[in-house]
């Protein structure tokens, strides 16, 4: 089984409690308080280690972890260590791999409206690969980057029409999305880059057709269409583009509705166009997903209850959308397990979080042991999209994370207290009490 075919991290085990990482989870939540964000650093390394193994025959493959699934300085070290390259959307994400002391010309800055002050950074900070959204941007890059005396290398981010998720794959001529060129506008873009953009070394293509994908013959259309357009672009301008990057989007399995195909299956899918024409050509991957969901989980406490009579029974938890938007936003759904004790009494409830909005409910109808006050509930496969999208809703202060490994906890991103939360405020003097 692929970790990303798993809901708990391969680490989890029932003991007294719970553990994650040879971790008891009742007394990281005694050591560090609710809501904690649980990594396991086993999980983590084991998945990008089947990356490694699946793509090790294709050395023209390399691998770069999107950032934006999850992004602070111990996992980028992490997956520094593991040999991945990054995908950044940010001078946030830029400056947190930066600050881990990574080789910046593996690192990708894509994204649809690069600011001037990020594109300055990035430019600063020599990052390897821009990924040039729009034509706008275009013109912008070159400027700065003339203005520094720079050359850069980017790749042209394009809508390749086709968009993946989950089951569905279609493919149209066009796509309608905010993101990059548009097929019918690649050569308009690529002659200004050759005739008029003379600090832009156009390298080749970058694409995203989705995420949560199980459907993976769609990468296949996807490489293909890619690897059209550059033997296109080459011919007709005599270039030498050699470089597509296909984007992340591998699938994980959240609850046992989903069933993911496996990394190995993703890298046998493109062997069959990974093929004489791709020989020479590098193929960069990007999951973010993929790699950290499964290694993620999130421990709350059970508050209070609340059974509307001949209707649902709410169970809250002290914490929700804030630091988990997912349910809320897409009605995503998960999968929970009691940490510190396994009633055999069993009862559907409704896992509601703290946060005032009806729609915080973290968990709709899942099958429990009985709940009471004080119990501690684990939510898998959190590690994805979940701190990287949190917020301070109803001004709560954000969790602390913890690694996991081998019983040891280390805290990475302590909790933020009130104080963090009102540190940045300035209260104008003419509103001074004296
Ligand atoms: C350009 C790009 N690359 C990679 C990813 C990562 O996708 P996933 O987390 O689904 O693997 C995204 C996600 O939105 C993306 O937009």
């Amino acid at each position: 089984m692929s970790v990303n075919q798993l809901i708990k991290p391969i680490t989890a085990e029932w003991k007294e409690n719970l553990n994650i990482g040879g971790c008891d989870t009742v007394e990281l939540v005694k050591k560090y308080g609710t809501p904690l964000y649980v990594m396991d650093e086993k999980t983590l390394r084991t998945v990008c280690r089947e990356y490694k193994e699946a793509f090790k025959n294709y050395n023209n493959v390399k691998m770069m972890y999107a950032s934006k699934a999850l992004s602070n300085i111990t996992i980028a070290t992490i997956l520094d260590q593991e040999g991945f390259g990054f995908d950044t959307v940010s001078a946030g994400e830029i400056y947190t791999v930066y600050k881990a002391g990574v080789d910046m010309t593996k690192v990708l800055f894509n994204g649809n409206n690069k600011t001037e002050r990020e594109i300055n950074l990035a430019l600063d900070l020599n990052v390897g690969r821009f990924s040039v959204d729009n034509f706008h941007e275009a013109e912008l890059l070159n400027r700065l980057a003339s203005g520094k005396g720079k050359f850069i290398d980017i790749l042209l981010r394009i809508t390749p029409g086709i968009e993946c998720h989950t089951h569905d794959y279609i493919q149209t001529g066009q796509i309608d999305s905010k993101f990059g060129f548009d097929l019918t506008q690649i050569d308009e873009i690529v002659g200004l880059t050759k005739n008029k953009y003379k600090n832009l070394i156009l390298n080749g293509l970058h694409a995203h057709i989705g995420s949560q994908i199980f459907e993976i013959k769609s990468y296949q259309d996807e490489i293909k269409i890619l690897t059209n357009e550059l033997n296109r672009i080459n011919s007709t301008y005599d270039l030498n583009l050699n470089e597509l990057n296909i984007g992340g989007g591998l699938g994980i399995k959240y609850t046992n509705l989903d069933n993911p195909p496996s990394i190995q299956e993703l890298a046998n899918v493109l062997e069959d166009v990974l093929n004489e024409q791709t020989k020479n050509i590098t193929i960069y991957i990007e999951p973010g997903r993929s790699i950290v969901a499964t290694a993620g989980v999130t421990l709350y406490t059970v508050g209070s209850t609340k059974q509307v009579p001949n209707g649902r029974k709410y169970v809250s938890i002290d914490g929700g959308m804030a630091d988990n938007p997912r349910p809320s936003m897409y009605q995503a759904l998960y999968s929970a397990e009691v940490c510190n004790h396994r009633n055999s009494e069993e009862e559907i409830v409704t896992l509601s979080g703290r946060y005032c909005e009806s729609g915080d409910i973290l968990i709709n109808n899942i099958k429990l042991p009985k709940l009471n006050s004080g119990d501690i509930i684990c939510v898998y496969s959190t590690g994805a999209y979940n701190y990287s999208m949190s917020s301070n809703y109803n001004r709560v202060e954000k969790p602390a994370m913890v690694l996991v490994n081998s019983g040891q906890s280390d805290m990475i991103v302590n909790r933020e207290s009130l104080e963090d939360l009102v540190a940045r405020e300035v209260i104008p003097n003419r509103l001074r009490k004296e």
